[in-house]
């Protein structure tokens, strides 16, 4: 009689993760706490500083108001290395959890243009 009780516990567990996983793949709660130990040395992490501590880091919600930059495009430039940042050892769920992040502040760029 093992066997039917574990069968519900998996249905209802997939019952309760399939709308959580339909609306985003990452937390942006998580990836907002995780931007502060690891990002937010150079790049401003949140709409209320108008600069990035590193100068030539883009700020966040200057990154989410930049077009095509997507979940696919975040993750290249999280996997990749580039000029003047580092190479971060995040695991697929951190890196997942600071992009939903990133995009949730689409909107939220109130840098004057230059
Ligand atoms: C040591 C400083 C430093 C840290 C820490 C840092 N960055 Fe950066 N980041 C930079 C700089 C500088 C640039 C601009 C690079 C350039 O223009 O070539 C940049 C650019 C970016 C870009 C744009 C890449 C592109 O292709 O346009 C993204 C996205 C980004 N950072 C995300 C992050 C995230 C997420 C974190 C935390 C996990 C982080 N950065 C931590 C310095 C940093």
């Amino acid at each position: 009689m093992k066997y039917p009780a574990f069968l519900s516990t998996l249905l209802l567990a997939a019952a309760i993760a399939l709308p959580l996983q339909a609306q985003q793949a990452g937390d942006p709660r998580q990836g907002l706490s995780l931007a502060r130990q690891v990002c937010y040395e150079c790049h401003a992490i949140h709409p209320q500083q108008p600069m990035s501590p590193d100068h030539r880091a883009p700020t966040f919600p200057q990154l989410a108001a930049t077009p095509g930059m997507t979940t696919a495009a975040l993750t290249v430039a999280l996997t990749t290395p580039h000029f003047g940042m580092p190479m971060f050892r995040l695991s697929s769920e951190q890196r997942e959890d600071i992009i939903a992040y990133i995009l949730s502040l689409r909107g939220t760029d109130t840098t004057p243009d230059k």
